[in-house]
């Protein structure tokens, strides 16, 4: 058994992994890039080639570490399993993503309620590769310790489930998908996009600080943001006045729907006419 350090981190102990959890690793990352492809944002398409995350096995975090440092000073830390709210928060804050090392088994392939290591790597580390949301996420560790301190965490938690967890995007090609908790789920990845079933609202933080999620089941409402800059400068503020309005508010079911609500709708594609080149569109 690995020692497990004050800071609740492990050695990952990458020699240690059979071939039956490379061989599943293997099927669930070659499963989730099928579908991946125009389902993910570009930002985590192009994250994960240059951090050379493939379908050959479990990859060694030392070797991902010297891209992910080198790229935006973020480092991966093994740790058991979920830790404690504030240390999780304290290793955001000093760009140190805690990931789990163990893997699914092959009977749980389609849905796991904690993370595993397939989840961590493969849907939350290669966006840390994009300067912006590398920052927004250190940005969230820190605005966690103080949340943690002033006894709002349920609200703080719940942007980070909205966006980080289960964020899309729009784009010029239309939504894309950022959010880990989405991208390392096949049946959530066709869902959230295609779906008429969830609603989809344009990103609004006291909105989603107001309301609940569910950890059992596809969601039923999700957030769109217009690029990572957005999701920065919504961590730049002083937390503290928002969280004392939407406490005196009361939360919100995923199912509420409420009269300001932003509905995301789809940006149209210009038609182009027979005079005119995609150019001067
Ligand atoms: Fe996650």
């Amino acid at each position: 058994m690995t020692a497990v350090r004050s800071d609740f981190t492990i050695e990952q102990n990458w020699q240690g992994y059979s071939e039956e959890e490379h061989a599943i690793w293997r099927l669930l990352f070659e499963r989730q890039q099928r579908l991946l492809v125009g389902c993910a944002c570009r930002e985590y398409l192009e994250g994960l080639g240059m951090l050379g995350v493939a379908a050959d096995g479990i990859p060694d975090f030392r070797r991902l570490n010297d891209v992910l440092d080198h790229a935006t000073g973020w480092r991966i830390v093994a740790v058991p399993g979920l830790v404690p709210d504030d240390v999780f928060f304290a290793h955001l804050a000093r760009r140190r993503f805690p990931s789990t090392c163990f893997i699914r088994r092959r009977d749980q392939l389609d849905y796991l309620q904690e993370p595993d290591v397939f989840h961590d790597i493969c849907g939350h580390v290669p966006l840390l590769m994009n300067p912006v949301f590398a920052d927004y996420l250190q940005a969230y560790g820190e605005g966690g310790l103080k949340a943690f301190g002033l006894g709002h965490l349920q609200h703080l938690a719940r942007l980070y489930w909205y966006t980080v967890e289960f964020g899309l995007i729009a784009t010029g090609e239309g939504l894309r998908i950022y959010g880990s908790g989405i991208l390392s789920s096949a049946g959530e990845s066709v869902y959230a996009l295609n779906d008429p079933r969830p609603r989809r609202l344009r990103f609004d933080l006291r909105r989603i600080m107001r309301t609940r999620y569910r950890i059992d089941d596809f969601q039923e409402i999700y957030f769109v943001i217009d690029d990572f800059r957005e999701l920065f400068d919504a961590t730049q503020p002083d937390f503290a006045p928002i969280y004392r309005e939407i406490a005196a508010l009361p939360d919100l079911e995923p199912s509420a729907c409420l009269a300001e609500d932003r509905d995301y709708t789809p940006r149209r594609r210009k038609k182009i006419g027979p005079h005119l080149s995609a150019a001067q569109v």
